[in-house]
């Protein structure tokens, strides 16, 4: 079989990573300083997908062309699918239809990363074309996650967040489909939360009798839908990079992996890997400590931070206390002043969370 096109969904709401999906999407998040996006493009491309649909939402559908342009970056040609709400992942499929032209194809969460991408999994399909294949790992807490249940890996139904798991193998975001789904999805009710849902389209297959396999996920699959993915994902990606030293680097020590790009500046700081710092980045009298991502632009001045993501244009300057496992929007300004009275000032958008020291 060839010609199996992607499609990643880059659509949603994002709720679960408010106020940064107020006016970002979230797959443009960086991990490591790259759009979590930008994987999911490259994971397909290596597999030999290069006729991507890329779903997006009204709201932040201009920011994710503007990223990621005809895809020919990637190597890969890129068509924009708007789905008017988020009204599922099945909703997403059926509205793909027609880019989907009856083929078959790789469906593909714009937030999820796999650390070792989908080439076996799209090979396994392109031999064995089954209707559809899904990949699972094991979870401590199933009851989170759409489930499955198996015999000799063959898959005999899938749950959704179940109360009582049927096993601890949860699906991950990586879908393989025969055009056969669009016929399941079509006949697909909206679900209690409103949403048609995939894992009952899949499900709908296998009542039908339709061949539904399986693959266990190799190396570690994140989903970065909420704050604490997003930073273990950061941690996950930092742990596998290669020291490179671009920027320039006064009177400051490095210690393990580091990436300095280009145009970056490090004074009279200490940055301990793994971290990256990126393209025009001033840091100054600073520490920058373990699984860190600084991003292009952005000021660290007289200021510790450490398991961090800070986004380009932001600034963080003469802090009395060390940042962690924070998430720091675009363009922010955190900073300490010495005048007195001794008070907070602070401009803060919507559903912001801060804990002060
Ligand atoms: P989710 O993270 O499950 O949904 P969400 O983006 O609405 O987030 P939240 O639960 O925090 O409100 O979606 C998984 C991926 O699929 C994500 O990249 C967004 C995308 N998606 C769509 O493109 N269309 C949709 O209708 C839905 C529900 C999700």
């Amino acid at each position: 079989m060839t010609g199996i096109k992607g499609l990643i969904l880059s659509g949603g709401s994002g709720t679960r990573l408010r106020p940064i999906t107020h006016t970002y999407a979230k797959q443009l998040v960086p991990v490591a300083n790259k759009p979590v996006l930008f994987y999911g493009i490259e994971a397909l491309v290596e597999a030999g997908v290069e006729e991507i649909g890329i779903i997006i939402a009204p709201q932040t559908g201009d920011e994710v062309r503007e990223a990621v342009g005809d895809g020919s970056a990637f190597g890969a040609r890129v068509t924009y699918i708007e789905q008017d709400r988020p009204a599922g992942l099945a909703h997403a499929v059926l509205t793909a239809e027609k880019f989907l032209a009856g083929s078959s194809f790789v469906m593909y969460l714009g937030d999820n990363l796999l650390r070792d991408g989908v080439p076996g999994l799209v090979e396994r399909f392109r031999e064995e074309s089954p209707d559809a294949m899904i990949l699972l790992t094991q979870v401590e807490d199933p009851s989170a996650f759409g489930v499955a249940e198996l015999d000799e890996g063959r898959v005999i139904r899938l749950v959704e967040k179940p109360e009582d798991p049927p096993s601890d193998m949860a699906l991950v975001g990586v879908y393989l489909f025969s055009p056969a789904i669009l016929d399941a999805a079509r006949k697909l009710e909206p679900s209690d939360r409103g949403e048609l849902e995939i894992t009952e389209a899949i499900q709908g297959l296998i009542d039908e009798g339709r061949e539904v396999r399986s693959e266990v996920v190799s190396g570690w699959w994140k989903d970065t839908g909420q704050l604490a993915d997003m930073l273990e994902a950061n941690r996950l990606v930092l742990d596998d990079i290669v020291t490179r030293l671009d920027g320039e680097v006064e009177d400051s020590r490095v210690e393990g992996r580091v990436i300095i790009e280009e145009g970056a500046t490090l004074r009279n700081s200490l940055v301990r890997g793994p971290a990256v710092i990126g393209q025009g980045a001033v840091v100054d009298g600073a520490y920058i400590g373990p699984y860190t991502s600084i991003g292009d632009g952005v000021r660290v001045l007289n200021s510790e931070i450490e398991h961090s993501i800070v986004l380009s244009g932001s600034s963080v300057e003469n802090l009395g206390a060390r940042i962690e496992a924070s998430l720091l929007g675009r363009d922010v300004k955190l900073t300490r002043s010495d005048s007195l009275p001794k008070t907070m000032r602070l401009l803060v958008g919507d559903r912001s969370e801060i804990e002060i020291v």
